[in-house]
């Protein structure tokens, strides 16, 4: 087994991105997130990635967040902000035109739930545990979590959680929506990849438009978010993809997407 902090893997159009570092519950040091960084970077110009899923090794952690060790090492302030670059990652992922699925097993702490919050689906093992719990260390979320959370769960519930920094269950997470399924401990990755391979079994730029329709809409007023819905699904009437789609419907056929 390699000891990247990152392991990347790729078939069937579908890629998967595994946080590895199982023996601290796949914490997040500066290595892992450069790795995370560089990888969603390529991935934003991989045309041959359709979906991606990101998981974590091992059967106890999505992952336990930032790593706690790097807490109590001096910094710089050049250091700080470099760090904030690599933190940043879960930012290059929503720009990432690839529908992004986490698959979750046991703990997504902190960072670890921050990073289930910047992809686009997620489905949890039954055993699951989730929490953004900054606060018991004297900070607050700082990969997205202030700002996904309460856009998912809304205002009352999203403070509720980083207040308290409580961790709650995947039942508990499915009934909030911060999770989309929940599934026997174990069968996550087996549900993601069958979900991937869905997905990437339709038109690819549909898929990609409609993922950029949902993700910047919610971060524009509705006026203008109708006004990209329109643009991406003009666009999506000029493809070959589209024709293929209708003539193979009405021969009864599957249809065979080309990408344009
Ligand atoms: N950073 C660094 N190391 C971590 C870590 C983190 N976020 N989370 C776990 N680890 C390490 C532990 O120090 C331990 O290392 P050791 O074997 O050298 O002692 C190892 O991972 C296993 O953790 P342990 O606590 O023994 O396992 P557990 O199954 O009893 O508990 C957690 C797992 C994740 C619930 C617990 O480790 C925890 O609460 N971690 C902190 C989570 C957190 O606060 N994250 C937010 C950070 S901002």
């Amino acid at each position: 087994m390699s000891d990247a902090p990152v392991l990347y893997e790729v078939a069937d159009h579908v890629a998967t991105i595994t946080l590895n570092r199982p023996d601290v519950r796949n914490a997040m040091n500066t290595a892992l997130r450069e790795a995370m960084l560089q990888r969603f970077t390529a991935l934003a110009v991989d045309d041959d990635v359709r979906v991606v899923v990101v998981t974590g090794a091992g059967d106890r952690a999505f992952s336990a967040g930032a790593d706690i060790r790097e807490f109590v090492e001096a910094q710089s302030p050049t250091q700080f902000r470099e760090q904030r670059r690599r933190i940043d990652f879960r930012q290059v992922m929503e720009r990432c035109p690839q529908p992004i699925i986490a698959a979750i097993r046991g703990v997504a702490l902190g960072g670890g739930l921050e990073l289930a919050l910047a992809c686009d689906i997620r489905i949890a093992g039954d055993d699951a545990l989730l929490g953004l719990t900054e606060v018991n260390l004297a900070i607050i979320p700082g990969g997205g979590g202030t700002q996904r959370l309460p856009r998912l769960v809304g205002r009352g519930k999203a403070l509720e959680m980083i207040l308290t920094g409580a961790r709650i269950s995947a039942a508990e997470a499915l009934r909030l929506g911060i999770v989309e399924r929940v599934v026997p401990a174990g069968d996550e990755m087996t549900s993601a990849m069958a979900l991937a391979r869905e997905l990437a079994g339709k038109a690819p730029l549909a898929l990609r438009y409609a993922k950029e329709a949902v993700v910047k809409g919610l971060e524009i007023p509705l006026a203008e978010g109708i006004r990209l819905e329109g643009d991406l699904s003009t666009l999506l009437r000029t493809t070959e993809d589209r024709l293929e789609g209708a003539r193979a419907f009405l021969e009864k056929r599957k249809p065979s997407w080309k990408g344009k």
